[in-house]
């Protein structure tokens, strides 16, 4: 059942490392204004992924962490990793921490929207006629694929030397239950699917095809879908983004192609995602909700990080997990007019515009909210 507007929400939050906390702060006071103004009660309880669990529990995921999760309406999470932690072993990494959470809450629909603010049209490195209006939608497989797949590992070669091992792997299952999430989505926009693979040097990637291809015979015949290979479409993307409505693709080429939607909007630091599973038979939905870009330690501590990526994400925690499409509106709607106003974080600072913290845009955003109040 999706939480009633009344219902208290149980919101597990995950800022992190790096900018993670930063941007996590920004909007928790959001989470604070729709608590007051709007009459939602959210249940909060705070903890720790990535390098910050690591340090404290000699794990990037505790295991009462991860039954938090499964017990959440929705995570919100932050951003993992950082070059503290770069020398562990792979079970140790703060990325493991994330990739535990996707992958034992099922979260196999990884939703990146790459919308073009029209305040942000002169921020793209991509000429304004290219990008002006853009609004696509990428769907990418998140629990399965070369991220999980067996064999993995290192091992030594006999006479000497090494052999790195990953494995891309899908069931039929496993592509129609995202294309499906794929489909339904085109629907409410512009009706259109693109489903991006190797179907020219994969057997993995021809299956994902035959199988896109059967489920859209069998209950999508009213959407249109094309397939391209991911070359391509990275090309593509570059070349004219706005052919693109739905792209749907798997775990590794959706985590990539992500990446280059992102800077078409002019920085990661705009980008949201969320990350959703199946609906069980009470209709409840696991989720989690995280901004597409990572730690950057670089400028971690220092108040630069753009939170707007987290706001977003916040948003869309709200619109698929809470039901509150208008509350969701509203954040959207400030966003865009912070943006409108002039106000810029580093990542997307221009001549003329004036260079704000983290903080004095997450100031900005909730005067603006005010405003609606
Ligand atoms: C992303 C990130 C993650 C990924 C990392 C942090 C494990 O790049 O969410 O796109 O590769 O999936
Ligand atoms: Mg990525």
């Amino acid at each position: 059942m999706t939480a009633s507007k009344t219902a208290n929400k149980k919101l597990l939050v995950l800022p992190g490392d790096g900018i993670g906390t930063e941007v996590m702060a920004e909007t928790l006071r959001v989470a604070d204004w729709m608590a007051k103004r709007r009459a939602v009660r959210f249940d909060i309880q705070e903890d720790l992924v990535g390098g910050a669990a690591y340090d404290k529990h000699g794990t990037p995921l505790a295991d009462k962490t991860m039954d938090a999760a499964m017990k959440a309406d929705a995570v919100l999470l932050g951003a993992v990793g950082g070059p503290k932690w770069d020398g562990l072993s792979f079970d140790k990494k703060p990325e493991r921490g994330l990739l535990r959470l996707r992958k034992e809450m099922d979260l196999f629909a990884n939703l990146r929207p790459a919308v073009v603010f029209d305040a942000l049209v002169d921020a793209s490195t991509l000429k304004p006629e290219i990008i002006k209006g853009l609004d696509i939608l990428i769907v990418r497989e998140l629990t399965a694929g070369m991220y999980f797949g067996q064999p993995r590992g290192v091992e030594n070669l006999p006479g000497g030397g090494r052999k790195g091992v990953n494995t891309h792997t899908y069931t039929d299952a496993e592509v129609r239950r995202v294309a499906a999430v794929a489909f339904e989505l085109a629907r409410k926009r512009s009706n259109k699917v693109c489903s991006v693979e190797k179907a020219n040097v994969m057997e993995a990637g021809l299956m994902w095809r035959e199988e896109v291809t059967k489920l859209h015979a069998a209950e999508y015949k009213d959407v249109g879908l094309s397939h391209m290979y991911a070359d391509n479409c990275a090309m593509q993307l570059i070349r004219n983004p706005k052919q693109f409505d739905v792209i749907v693709t798997d775990n590794l080429f959706g985590d990539i192609l992500s990446d280059e939607a992102a800077m078409m909007t002019g920085s990661l630091g705009m980008l949201p995602s969320a990350s959703l599973g199946a609906r069980d038979a009470a209709d409840r939905r696991l989720a989690l909700y995280e901004p597409v870009h990572g730690s950057a330690p670089d400028i971690a501590g220092q108040g630069k990080a753009n939170p707007v990526a987290m706001l977003l994400s916040f948003a869309m925690c709200l619109r698929y997990s809470f039901d509150m499409g208008d509350e969701a509106d509203l954040v959207e709607g400030a966003a865009k007019k912070v943006l409108d106003r002039g106000l810029r974080t580093g990542d997307i600072m221009q001549p003329g515009k004036t260079l704000v913290s983290t903080k004095a845009m997450g100031d900005a955003l909730l005067a603006e909210l005010e405003k609606t109040a």
